[in-house]
């Protein structure tokens, strides 16, 4: 697939890892060791397809609420991640970034968050950007308390340049995998503009060639920030 109409930036709400265990009479953990082997694959192709910047949802302010077992597992599945995944991340010359409450995880993740992104941090090409203990209404909530730290009148501007994400392109397209048509509080602000595109396929069942027709499908769409159809096709 080219990567001439590949979307700039592109967010992936990672949903379905439990189910998908759960249909094998697994545990939900299973789950989501299975979706840590397709981050990789997904990562690995969006940096060939020219993606510049990936945001993945990999845990919401609100998934703290889970069974307690499932919450540790994650923790300790994320630190087995980051250390595993820095040559895979080096080699594709991609560079880790955390947006998030990182200070609510505890010290040994967040050394470990704090070690990868210091260990990819000379690479120029995808930006990954992880979001863990994220939520949407937190980013604008941070985001209005840093501007009025500085300013009376709070802006569009102001408040763009002081979310999580300040400094990537505009949000272009968001995947959600999974069935579930909604985005849950994810990049809430930077959504405003971008295509949506749901999978019914589960994280762990999702691949490459489902990508292939999200980015396609994204490709065929027609955007208009509010204009006309003849205005933007002239
Ligand atoms: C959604 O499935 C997934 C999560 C809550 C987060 C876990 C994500 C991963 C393990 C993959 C990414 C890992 C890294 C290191 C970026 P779910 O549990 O909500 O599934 P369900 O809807 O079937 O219950």
């Amino acid at each position: 697939m080219s990567t001439e109409n590949s979307p700039k930036h592109l967010a992936i709400i990672m949903d379905g890892n439990g189910r998908w265990a759960q249909l094998k009479g697994k545990k939900r953990t299973f789950g989501h060791k299975a979706g840590v082997e397709k981050t990789r694959e997904i990562v690995e192709a969006c940096s060939k397809k020219g993606v510049e910047s990936l945001t993945l949802f990999a845990f919401s302010s609100e998934n703290w609420a889970r069974p307690e077992e499932e919450v540790s597992y994650l923790m300790e599945l994320f630190v087995l991640a980051l250390k595993r995944e820095i040559k895979m991340l080096n080699k594709n010359n991609a560079q880790l970034r955390f947006i998030g409450d990182i200070s609510g995880f505890n010290k040994k993740l967040q050394t470990s968050i704090a070690d990868a992104q210091q260990q990819t941090s000379n690479n120029d090409g995808l930006c990954l950007n992880i979001a863990a203990n994220y939520g949407g209404r937190w980013d604008i909530v941070n985001a209005v308390n840093k501007v009025i730290d500085k300013d009376s009148v709070i802006t569009e501007k102001s408040i763009e340049e002081n979310l999580s994400t300040s400094g990537l392109p505009q949000l272009d397209l968001m995947i959600r995998t999974g069935g579930e048509k909604r985005i849950s509080n994810f990049l809430i602000w930077q959504a405003a503009y971008a295509e949506l595109y749901f999978s019914d396929k589960l994280w762990p069942d999702f691949d490459e060639a489902e990508l292939d027709l999200a980015l396609s499908d994204y490709s065929a769409r027609q955007r208009r920030f509010g204009k006309t159809g003849e205005q933007v096709s002239v």
